[in-house]
């Protein structure tokens, strides 16, 4: 720390920072986890006080009263939401590290005020006209020592409160959440300069960002009651935070946190694995800020989910596998997880649990990738699909679809129409929150519902099994209310506003069973509406309304009419006629040794998992989706026929193992070739599917594959969005469809060429700047030296050119200076005979020492850095002269 010039990294600023305060006789304590072990009220662990709640309230003893930590935290999700904010801003993250001192019932505000200065101006030499301070408008304590202890004047002690007007109130009352322990709080800012717009905290453009906050001093004096009131606490105690990677920033001078050693490690190693050239690309920093807060929450137990803490890290996930897609970067074997090798090298000193789980969290990266990474690419088709249908303004219920069929969470969809320029409406989100209610509402009944257990056993016993009726028609009259069960228990009378399932005598609403999702509509008498938002079989045999009654009441006994919303119904129908033509397509093709392993048949969608032990190949899947075009067009009838299950095996129909058929089974028949078991509503001719399209093949897990497909309307949109896709294209190529492949061909083999001849052109280049350099060496006795300035050469170029030149000069003792942004890399080489004689290390220093840096290395080759300017030049003239010295 005593060259004032040399820069910290953050590693080293860290720990002058614990260091610091442990002088000061604190304790060092490891930062706990992110996920808190002592408030299940909060998500994450969002400040190093988190730890230290019960310390502060007096419900905890410690063996010390001086602590001091860096803690990693989150704010995503939750109430401190960052997420969207990151990688478009200069200090946004959804990990961070927290640097704080604290006092339990020990010293207080003249102490802490103190020392925050004191590292901040003495061990940092930061300097003092360049900080300015708020306080609590009322804290005459904290004004007095800033300003007779500390010697600030008094225009830059801001007071922030009530005498600046409403807005900033509250701001300098620091409180962990609605309750608990809170008071007073005095800031420190960094002025980071005039070129940089922004005002000084309390000015009405304080959020610029010339004036950042760098630490927060909170002096606990207090525990907020949930009815608002303040009890003080058992004795006055001190928290202080302080966000490393803005003051890393400051040290290290430069504006962005994106632009600190930490981060420029993360961002190189993501350019690289990514292939990406352009180092400032918005993607890599949210790559750079992701890992870091994925990784350490799977440290800390979290793993993706979809609800709660592991609904966060699925969505920062999510995030940051869509920029590598964006990137052209995703890998058959994952592209995210890459990035916690180089997580590990920048900071798995400081965090050895992270060396420790590196390999879990390696792997559930990979996994979660691999899950997405099935839909994302369809479900980016989709999305564009949907803009260009709505001329940019989604729907709740697009927005919904995305989540639920691709798995792209709002936020993510948030962050592509940002980039596009547009956002998601707030009725939109209102609707899409609408839609995501009564699905877990849906969960929530299928949870308790679901395999019929959870029907009351009384009931069971005394209903009539229900009559399914939706064969013929969408609608049925006259339906006798067998039973309402509510919350598992059978009640009389339902009213407005009430959830229920309701069980019916007959019905027109299939329950959801083979894969074909329940039916939703509504149940209505005269007076009373009943909305069905799901039907499910309960018991094997009762079809269990799931629902609320929107109006009027409901009774056991009364007499109902059912209309299924029939448009949905159709929908759902054509993928479940074209799932069988699938499934015999399928034997046909790969084998008999294809069976169904699941499926899913929804309005907008079908999913058909199978057994096959290897992918389908493209030939096979145009084959697929050609045999069952072709049987579309055949316009086959739909047979019904019912028989006993030993005459229906004879038929030649498929059965499906392990599930479980009655006495008389159903068999639904199709043309020559499909002939299976089924229960489900159909076409009734197969021309009424329209059109088959394959969307995706891939693998579930061993032995089993997943085609997922679209039909009707449905594919039309698809092909047409594809074919839309490909237009655009062309006309960036500037061509026709047609023509797209040749044109792209011819692109890429020029593109190529061009690479290549850049290279080239770049080594004739170096090379000949090596050669000019050669030429200005100097004699001394039998050794020739070089000292040269390059403007703009790195670190490596100059190791690149010493290289060069020791081979062109032989014996040689050169230096070399690449000049930028007013700092100066230096890398010394020496060579042939003058080796033994002069020492690369020793010429360094001497360099560096006249230019305010340093640096070193080996005799035969060393590296460095210092300021650029006269200083340098003085210092390479005067080079040969101290080789002739060391020579005599
Ligand atoms: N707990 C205080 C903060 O988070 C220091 O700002």
């Amino acid at each position: 720390m005593n060259s004032p010039n040399a820069i910290r990294t953050s590693h080293q600023i860290r720990s002058d920072f614990l260091e610091f305060f442990r002088s000061k006789g604190h304790t060092i304590v490891p930062s706990s986890p992110l996920v808190p072990g002592n408030d299940p009220t909060l998500l994450f662990t969002n400040a190093g006080m988190v730890q230290f709640k019960d310390v502060f309230l007096g419900a905890e003893k410690r063996s010390y009263t001086r602590a001091t930590s860096s803690q990693r935290c989150v704010r995503a999700g939750g109430k401190h939401n960052d997420l969207d904010q990151v990688g478009y801003t200069a200090r946004h993250h959804t990990f961070f590290e927290m640097l704080g001192n604290f006092s339990f019932g020990d010293y207080f505000k003249r102490d802490a005020i103190a020392w925050a200065w004191e590292l901040l101006t003495q061990v940092w030499k930061l300097p003092a006209d360049r900080l300015l301070v708020t306080i609590y408008h009322t804290d005459d304590e904290a004004f007095d020592i800033w300003n007779q202890v500390v010697g600030l004047p008094p225009e830059r002690i801001i007071r922030i409160g009530d005498n600046k007007g409403a807005p900033y109130a509250s701001d300098n009352f620091w409180q962990m959440a609605d309750t608990g322990p809170c008071g007073p709080c005095t800031e420190i800012f960094y002025d980071h300069g005039a070129h940089i717009p922004g005002g000084p905290p309390g000015s009405p453009d304080e959020d610029g960002d010339r004036f950042i906050e760098i630490w927060n001093n909170v002096f606990m004096q207090f525990d907020r009651q949930p009815d608002g009131t303040l009890v003080p606490l058992p004795a006055p105690c001190v928290d202080t935070g302080m966000g490393l990677e803005r003051l890393c920033a400051v040290l290290q001078h430069v504006h962005s946190n994106y632009e600190i050693d930490l981060f420029q490690h993360l961002i190189r190693a993501a350019a690289k694995i990514t292939n990406t050239a352009d180092l400032e690309h918005k993607s890599l920093r949210v790559i750079a800020d992701h890992i870091r807060a994925c990784s350490f929450l799977i440290v800390d137990g979290v793993l993706p989910s979809n609800e709660g803490r592991g609904y966060v890290l699925r969505r920062i996930i999510r995030r940051a596998v869509r920029h590598f897609w964006k990137l052209g970067a995703l890998q058959a074997d994952g592209a995210f997880w890459r990035m916690v090798a180089p997580l590990c090298e920048a900071m798995g000193d400081a965090y050895p649990e992270l060396n420790t789980k590196r390999e879990l969290v390696e792997r559930a990266l990979k996994a979660e990738e691999a899950a997405f990474a099935q839909t994302l690419d369809a479900g980016m088709q989709r999305l564009e699909g949907y803009l260009h249908q709505s001329d940019g303004a989604l729907s709740g219920e697009q927005v919904f679809q995305l989540h639920d069929t691709y798995g792209c969470p709002p936020d993510l969809i948030a962050d592509i129409l940002r980039e596009k320029g547009m956002t998601l409406p707030g009725e939109t989100m209102a609707d899409y929150e609408r839609l995501m209610e009564q699905q877990r509402d849906r969960a929530r009944a299928a949870g308790k519902f679901g395999g019929g257990l959870a029907l009351p056993g009384e009931l069971i016993a005394q209903l009539a099994p229900t009559q399914f009726e939706g064969y013929e028609g969408p609608t049925a009259n006259d339906l006798l209310v067998q039973a309402i069960v509510r919350d598992g228990r059978p009640v009389e009378t339902l009213r407005a506003g009430e959830s229920a399932i309701v069980v019916l005598d007959r019905t027109p609403f299939y329950a959801e069973s083979g894969g074909q999702v329940g039916d939703t509509g509504q149940l209505a008498t005269a007076n009373a509406t009943f909305d069905v938002r799901d039907t499910l079989k309960l018991a094997g045999q009762f079809h269990g309304h799931v629902g609320a009654l929107m109006s009027g009441e409901l009774n056991v006994g009364d007499r109902v009419s059912g209309a299924i919303d029939a448009e949905r119904r159709a929908s759902t129908v054509l993928n479940h006629s074209a799932t069988h033509l699938l499934h015999s397509a399928l034997r046909t093709v790969l084998g008999t040794h294809v069976t169904q392993k699941g499926s899913l048949v929804a309005p907008d969608r079908l999913r058909f998992d199978f057994s096959h032990f290897q992918p389908v190949s493209a030939e096979e899947l145009a084959t697929i989706e050609r045999m069952v075009n072709a049987e579309v067009r055949r316009n086959h009838s739909t047979e019904i026929h019912h028989m006993g299950m030993q005459e229906a095996l004879d038929f030649g129909a498929m059965a499906l193992f392990g599930e479980k058929y009655g006495e008389r089974v159903r068999v639904l028949r199709m043309g020559e070739t499909s002939t299976e078991l089924c229960g489900g509503t159909h076409v009734s001719r197969t021309g009424d599917i329209g059109l088959f399209k394959i969307v995706s093949e891939g693998g579930v897990s061993a032995g089993v594959r997943r085609i997922e497909a679209v039909t009707g309307q449905g594919a039309l949109d698809h092909v047409m969005d594809e074919e839309r896709r490909l237009n655009d294209a062309a006309r960036l190529l500037g061509g026709n469809a047609s023509e797209v492949n040749e044109k792209l061909r011819a692109l890429l083999d020029r593109q190529k060429k061009l690479e290549r001849e850049v290279e080239q052109l770049k080594a004739k280049a170096a090379s000949g700047a090596t050669s000019d350099l050669a030429a200005g060496a100097v004699a001394v006795g039998d050794v020739r030296v070089l000292a040269a300035r390059l403007e703009g050469f790195d670190a490596k170029a100059l190791r690149d050119a010493i290289d060069r030149l020791k081979q062109q000069l032989g014996d040689a003792v050169i230096v070399l200076a690449g000049a930028s942004d007013g700092k100066a890399a230096l890398v010394a080489g020496v060579s042939g005979s003058a080796a033994g004689k002069v020492k690369a290390g020793e010429l360094l220093a001497h360099v560096a020492s006249r230019i305010n840096g340093k640096g070193g290395g080996r005799p035969d080759l060393a590296q460095g850095g210092g300021d650029d300017g006269p200083a340098l030049q003085a210092a390479l003239e005067a080079v040969p002269q101290w080789v002739a010295e060391r020579l005599h």
